[in-house]
């Protein structure tokens, strides 16, 4: 039986990488550098499953062709808003992500942000390694205490769910909720969670904010300045989720001017491209996207995408179509 083609657009953990060859004809980006979109376009003409990333632009550009061989894109992540889905449509293509297997691994990289931004632990570690510290003394970097606040989680999937888990049964912090559909009473009595019916009503709540929802149009900016100054001007804002949900530059001013108390960040908009205010606030946690980067995240993501590959080419919907 010929073997369907399948073209990786990253490299992936090795034993994901020997499963994958083992079953399809495999085409692997030895590189490992992000495509453009004509090589991106190019790989639709060629391949029956193309598997990209978030640093795959699969943007309708990318997808103008006018048919294609490939029939399932099979994303290595859970978030998808780098794949323009009217254009996914059109073609015909099915979509699927990985969720589940990466939601304690991004949720513990959200906590590890919310600890480095409250306790100053980036600018400690920053002024160590200048060696510019001068000893202990009762008033350097003094940050904020985590446990027992408010901690504000806007969209309840899985990562916000794990992300409440941590910060209630952890630090028996109180837990507030923003969703876009309401949470069943039970889900958040797990985390002793309140949900609230709107953003507005949920920042000026907050001693912490973290971001769990879907990042795309629809959330692009979802926190601007107006929101920005609904929280207390002592509060952090985290995100993990994307970052475009964030306007950078009403980010930067609220943190130069001291309108919040600081942020935490593992995604940016455009990255890997930061923007050069950023890098001027101090209080300011700032990450390179780790957030399933474990070990142990990365190999089960790459083994979800060939349970929907296989469901797919058995001719099953697979479990993790998103489109
Ligand atoms: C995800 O799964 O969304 C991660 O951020 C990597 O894309």
């Amino acid at each position: 039986m010929v073997k369907p083609s399948v073209f990786v657009t990253r490299r992936w953990p090795a034993a994901v990488e020997a499963k994958l060859a083992e079953t399809y004809d495999l085409q692997l980006n030895t590189g490992d550098t992000p495509l453009s979109p004509a090589e991106l376009r190019e790989t639709l003409g060629k391949y029956d499953a193309v598997l990209p990333t978030v640093t795959d632009r699969f943007t309708a550009e990318a997808l103008d062709v006018k048919s294609a061989q490939t029939r399932i894109l099979g994303n290595y992540g859970v978030g998808y808003s780098h794949i323009c889905e009217a254009s996914a449509r059109d073609l015909g293509l099915t979509v699927t992500n990985t969720p589940d297997v990466l939601s304690e691994c991004t949720a513990d990289i959200a906590m590890t942000l919310l600890l480095m931004v409250a306790r100053r632990a980036g600018e400690g570690e920053r002024e160590l390694r200048a060696g510019n510290w001068t000893g202990w003394c009762p008033t350097h970097l003094i940050g904020t205490k985590v446990s027992g606040k408010v901690l504000g989680i806007i969209g309840y999937g899985r990562i916000g769910q794990e992300m409440a888990r941590r910060a209630h049964h952890g630090f028996g912090m109180q837990v507030v909720v923003y969703n876009r559909s309401p949470i069943a009473p039970e889900v958040l009595a797990r985390n002793n969670a309140t949900q609230v019916d709107s953003i507005d009503a949920l920042l000026p709540m907050c001693d912490f904010v973290s971001l769990h929802c879907p990042g795309g149009a629809t959330n692009r900016h979802l926190i601007n300045s107006r929101r920005l100054d609904l929280m207390k001007p002592d509060a952090f804002l985290i995100n993990t989720a994307r970052g475009e949900v964030i306007d950078e530059w009403a980010l930067t001013q609220s943190l130069m001017y001291g309108l919040i108390g600081g942020a935490a960040l593992d995604v940016f908009d455009g990255e890997p491209r930061i923007n050069p205010d950023l890098m001027q606030c101090d209080n300011l946690v700032m990450l390179p996207h780790l957030g399933s980067a474990t070990k142990e995240a990365r190999e089960a993501m790459g083994f979800r995408v060939l349970d929907n590959l296989s469901d797919f080419f058995a001719g099953r919907d697979p479990r993790d179509r998103v489109i």
